[in-house]
């Protein structure tokens, strides 16, 4: 990262700082909004945010890491997220686990190496009566068999 990537980066985190500092518990809110407006929390803005709210790196690190959620490197083109709540574990949801990560080489949080999909893992889409529930970006699929993941992973890759 260039030390111009590197300013600019700190500048719209502290601007993001700015926004949400009269929150309570703000630290929270500030890294959805990173996520959102980044895509990512980047390892770079630890220090930033320890400065800005007055905490050490080590507790923002902490927070960072502990919430899954936090994506600490940039997302795929696309973005596959398997299902894995307890309806659509029941119609299936396991093999289409195994099959993504074999045919990506990638675990749950991950980007393939050429940076086309990142693979997640979610606890329940809202379409559970037709699972297992697989959602490529914003758009959700039901009923997905093994077959028809290839299908979707082919058009994500
Ligand atoms: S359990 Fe999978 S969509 Fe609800």
């Amino acid at each position: 990262m260039t030390s111009q990537s590197t300013q600019s980066l700190e500048d719209q985190v502290r601007a993001i700082v700015a926004e949400h500092r009269g929150k309570r518990g703000a630290l929270l809110p500030i890294l959805h909004a990173i996520m959102e407006d980044l895509g990512c929390v980047d390892p770079a803005v630890v220090p930033v945010l320890a400065d800005e709210l007055n905490m050490s790196r080590a507790d923002v690190h902490g927070v960072i890491t502990f919430y899954h959620d936090f994506r600490q490197t940039p997302p795929g083109r696309r973005t596959v997220r398997i299902c894995r709540a307890e309806a659509c574990q029941a119609v299936g949801a396991a093999k289409l686990v195994d099959r993504a990560q074999a045919r990506l080489g990638v675990a749950f949080g991950e980007t393939t190496a050429d940076g086309a999909v990142t693979l997640e893992q979610v606890f329940c889409l809202g379409n559970c009566a037709i699972g297992p529930s697989v959602q490529v970006d914003d758009r959700l699929y039901g009923r997905v068999s093994p077959e028809k993941l290839d299908r979707l992973l082919e058009v994500s890759a």
